[in-house]
């Protein structure tokens, strides 16, 4: 098969990246998606930095082994934890990673805050606390770390009073502090994106990094001439490491929110 015309591999600890997935297959239509999930080890973000670049590479192996052209991890954990590996170990394949979106929100916050919501080990890597203390001269940044939060989304709770609950004592603290933007750094939390608005309790912006990351995966693609040049609609094909959660990949993926 041409190059041109393989599908593009999306990873995921699980089934938070399909938010990425949608973002990209919103701004590329024309391409093949294969997307796979590794829910049988969700969630990522409170495992240690070995174990996630182990189920990282090997996932990323599985995607190479059905020939994608290039790689998102929709993953903000496993970016932070691998990236770098991954690319030293696959010079010249596009690799795209993800990363929780504190530049524009820190440039547009001014004066006030930011809350930057992400998995622990997210948080702990190095990754993050250099992007963060890159732009806590422009805004003052709250770096947020929720243990469970993913887990939660991965059983398919992305509502209700267990939910609401957990929200309220995570965000209570910052109700009445000057913050204008919260950043989603993990791609579970956009599916309880309206949760986490409700349970602050007062307008706020919510962001997340898809949109820039599918962008970046066609700035690579462009650059390395592995466009598709195909001019119907591509495919998206859903693979998990637990079967059963086949079908929520497929409501997750049409889901609003
Ligand atoms: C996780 O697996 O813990 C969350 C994934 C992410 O950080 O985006």
């Amino acid at each position: 098969m041409e190059a041109q015309a393989r599908p593009i591999g999306v990873f995921d600890s699980g089934l938070g990246g399909i938010s990425v997935l949608r973002a990209c297959v919103r701004l590329l239509p024309q391409e093949n998606f294969l997307f796979f999930g590794d829910s049988a080890n969700a969630p990522y973000g409170e495992k240690s930095l070995d174990q996630v670049r182990a189920l990282t590479l090997s996932a990323v192996d599985r995607l190479l082994e059905q020939g994608v052209k290039g790689i998102v991890v929709a993953c903000n954990t496993a970016t932070s934890a691998a990236i770098g590996l991954l690319r030293q170990l696959h010079p010249g394949l596009p690799i795209i990673g993800i990363e929780p979106a504190v530049k524009p929100a820190a440039l547009a916050a001014g004066s006030s805050s930011v809350i930057v919501m992400a998995t622990p080990l997210t948080i702990r890597e190095d990754k993050y606390q250099k992007l963060a203390a890159a732009f806590c001269g422009h805004a003052n940044v709250i770096s947020l770390p929720c243990k469970g939060l993913a887990e939660m989304v991965e059983r398919g709770i992305f509502d209700g009073p267990v939910l609401d609950a957990y929200l309220q004592d995570l965000l209570l603290p910052f109700r009445y502090c000057n913050i204008d933007y919260i950043v989603l750094g993990c791609t579970h939390y956009p599916f309880v994106r309206k949760a986490i608005a409700r349970n602050f309790g007062r307008p706020v912006s919510i962001i997340d990094g898809s949109e820039g990351t599918a962008r970046q995966l066609r700035r690579q693609l462009e650059a390395a001439s592995l466009l598709t040049d195909r001019t119907g609609f591509g495919t998206v094909t859903f693979q998990n490491s637990r079967p059963d959660k086949l079908a929520m990949s497929q409501t997750l993926f049409q889901m609003k929110y």
